[in-house]
């Protein structure tokens, strides 16, 4: 039976960082306690608001603010983590204490607010750089995201799972309840490249542009119109469970840009869900852009900038990112 740890110890035989490979297990344990809070629920005393907003005006939830306080107190106490940055912090958080550490840790502590409290699936995104020569700021985070050394995600739904990279495919593992332990359950997980299944929130419709809507619409005619298959739609309002079915069993995730605010692109945010789905995406086999370019190679000029997305398998998304080209 392989696990996460052995997984990991048979990658670093293969070169990969003992430091990452130690930032990654506490990742995991953190994790693990963050599932052990959320199955125990009301129990817990995690469910409900927080009664304060984050640095995007949204309303927090308690476990918003639960689940990030206990990545930052972890991930600092590893040792290798020089800095973090969250999408529930305005500004980045140092761990002065750990001197010369190598790397810069950002997450979405609790994705998919909107269904923690009716027992959906919700989870954890991380994106791991390496931290640049110099005074730790803002700037440091500032990286394409073409330059992670690691990211992933753990969804919190029937299983508890996490499924990562570290640029040599995608792996998932399941956390064994009975044991406590990660076992690895999908190895190298593929994005088939073709699908008939979408998601995207449809109640968006009257505000978005006109490549969107029409990519929609060809996919509503059904058999009979120009795409000449039916399509199936799926949305679950938490983008971790949403990109995790497309990485089981193919599909298309997109949240545009669209006519409400110019100066937001979208919802999400570029560095804590845009770019380490779109990592774990294209090591999967599958596309990522924000209907004009791809995610990773986007240079980011703030730290909580928003991004449009498009990703999953990758015939669909060339041809929504063609749309946007013509
Ligand atoms: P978060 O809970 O971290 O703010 O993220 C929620 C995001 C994402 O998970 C999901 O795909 C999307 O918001 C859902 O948005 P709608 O509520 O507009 O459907
Ligand atoms: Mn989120
Ligand atoms: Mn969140």
């Amino acid at each position: 039976m392989k696990t996460l740890q052995t997984t990991l110890a048979d990658a670093q035989k293969n070169g990969l960082d003992s430091a990452l490979t130690e930032l990654i297990l506490a990742l995991s344990e953190t994790c693990k306690a963050i599932s052990a809070k959320v199955a125990r629920g009301a129990m817990a005393g995690v469910l409900g608001a927080a009664g304060t907003e984050n640095v995007q005006g949204e309303d927090q939830k308690k476990l918003d603010v639960i689940t990030n306080d206990m990545l930052l107190e972890d991930l600092a106490k590893t040792g290798v983590v020089a800095a973090m940055a969250s999408e529930e912090l305005d500004e980045i958080s140092p761990v002065p204490e750990a001197g010369n550490a190598p790397y810069l840790v950002l997450f979405d502590p609790l994705d998919g607010s909107s269904n923690i409290d009716v027992n959906v699936s919700i989870g954890t995104i991380f994106s791991v750089l390496k931290r640049p020569e110099g005074a730790l700021c803002e700037a440091s985070f500032l990286q394409a995201g073409t330059s992670q050394v690691a990211a992933g995600y753990v969804v919190y739904g029937p299983q508890t799972q996490l499924v990562m990279t570290t640029g040599s495919g995608v792996h998932g593992f399941t956390l064994d309840p009975a044991t406590g332990i990660f076992v690895l359950t999908n190895p190298s997980m593929k994005i088939s490249s073709q699908t008939k299944e979408f998601a995207i929130n449809m109640s968006n419709r009257r505000h978005w542009y006109s490549p969107i809507q029409r990519y929609i619409e060809e996919l509503l005619e059904g058999k009979t119109g120009k795409r000449g298959k039916d399509f199936n739609m799926r949305w679950i309002a938490s983008m971790v469970a949403d990109v995790h079915r497309i990485l089981n069993r193919g599909g298309i995730f997109m949240y545009p840009a669209d006519a409400r605010d110019p100066d937001k692109p979208g919802k999400l945010r570029l560095m804590y869900e845009a770019n380490p789905m779109s990592f774990l995406v294209e090591q999967a086999g599958g596309a990522s852009t924000n209907g004009r370019m791809r995610i990773m190679e986007i240079a980011p000029e703030k730290l909580h900038q928003r991004c449009a997305v498009v990703l999953g398998s990758e015939e669909e998304v060339k041809l929504v990112t063609g749309y946007h080209q013509q």
